[in-house]
């Protein structure tokens, strides 16, 4: 059975994509070496940057010294070209950048502002919440905003969505588009939908993400959600420390992948089941434990406030704790009606 991220896309040959940057770059490395990295899936400098020295060396079977060269090789050619950012970098240049830096609204203008902005490229936002609160109305709706242009609050880009809980509707996509006044036929063109079925299919279509997000010009990647096939199958406090290890290495190719693209990575989470919350409390805790506490950018936590949703950044670098309110109608994630509260 072919899990493959989807049939449309599945037969996209990555060998014949120019605009990529291939290994062939690096010039200085034997042809019969740069064709063995090739034959095991590396084909582009971002792949060895995202899938890191030691996925490197596992595959193609090259000493861990060779693999680090390799990597560090690959870097210095993407901070030279200025994909990446160069080692030593004044703060007032990270200054600059940050100003103009990619931000996809949420539909709220409220949550907007709890986000500096909206949702913004290069890092990870982590939303989490009990069911019903609007994690997946958020994903629907950002899929639709990241569309827009930049003065609408989009990035003129496309999302693709991985889908671990069979919630994603393109039917919604319709409602929201047509209440925001979009073509719906084009938004949902410009939306690749994978659905993962177990932890590993996950994992495979995440490796094979980096072909998509450049030829279909992806400025968001969606998990809806990204935890939940680890909780299903990872069951016991025996298999804990194996859950947390491939946790731990998803995550990092997710910030890697939002880096070295340049990209929007919103991923939804479950609230853990939690003693001191008690009877008829909401627990405010995410799922994950520390893994996705420390690499997600910004933790924004979701509950319901009567009609409406109140969102509250949990974590941040740049963020006071503050909360937003928000509402949820035709249009997907919206601020909420004066009379609604
Ligand atoms: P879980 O995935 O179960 O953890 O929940 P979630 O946080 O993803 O919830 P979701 O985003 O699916 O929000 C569900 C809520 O959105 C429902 O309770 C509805 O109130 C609201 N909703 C869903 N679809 C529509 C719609 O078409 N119109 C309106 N107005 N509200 C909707
Ligand atoms: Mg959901």
């Amino acid at each position: 059975m072919n899990h493959s991220v989807d049939s449309e896309y599945s037969s996209f040959n990555p060998k014949s994509n120019k605009d990529s940057l291939s290994i062939d770059l690096l010039s200085d490395l034997p042809i019969e070496l740069l064709s063995q990295l090739k034959e095991v899936g590396f084909l582009s400098l971002k792949d060895v940057i995202i899938e890191g020295p030691l996925e490197l060396s596992t595959r193609s079977g090259i000493s861990m010294d060779d693999s680090n060269f390799i990597y560090n090789q690959a870097i210095t050619f993407l901070e030279d070209i200025g994909v990446m950012e160069m080692r030593f970098t004044p703060a007032t240049t990270l200054y600059d950048k940050r100003k103009r830096i990619g931000r996809i609204s949420t539909g709220s203008q409220n949550f907007d502002k709890l986000l500096g902005g909206g949702i913004e490229t290069n890092a990870i936002t982590e939303v989490y919440g009990e069911f019903g609160t609007g994690k997946t109305q958020l994903c629907h709706t950002a899929c639709v905003m990241v569309q827009q242009i930049c003065s609408q609050g989009g990035l003129d880009g496309g999302a693709l969505y991985i889908d671990t809980e069979n919630t994603f509707r393109p039917e919604r996509i319709e409602t929201i588009s047509k209440a925001r006044h979009q073509n719906p036929i084009q938004i949902l063109d410009n939306i690749v939908v994978a659905k993962a079925y177990s932890s590993s299919h996950q994992e495979l279509i995440l490796s094979e993400s980096s072909r998509i997000i450049e030829s279909q010009n992806i400025k968001l990647l969606i998990f809806d959600s990204a935890i939940s096939l680890y909780r299903s199958e990872f069951l016991g406090l025996s298999s804990l420390s194996l859950r947390q290890q491939r946790l731990n290495k998803l995550v990092h190719s997710i910030m890697r992948i939002a880096q070295t693209h340049q990209i929007a990575v919103l991923l939804t989470n479950q609230v853990q089941s939690s003693p001191e919350a008690g009877f008829g409390n909401i627990s405010s805790k995410a799922a994950g434990g520390n893994i996705f506490a420390h690499s997600s950018t910004y933790r924004i936590f979701l509950r319901k406030s009567n009609r409406n949703r109140i969102a509250r950044m949990v974590d941040s670098p740049n963020h006071p704790e503050s909360e937003a309110l928000f509402s949820i109608g035709e249009s997907g994630i919206t601020d909420p009606q004066r009379n609604n509260s």
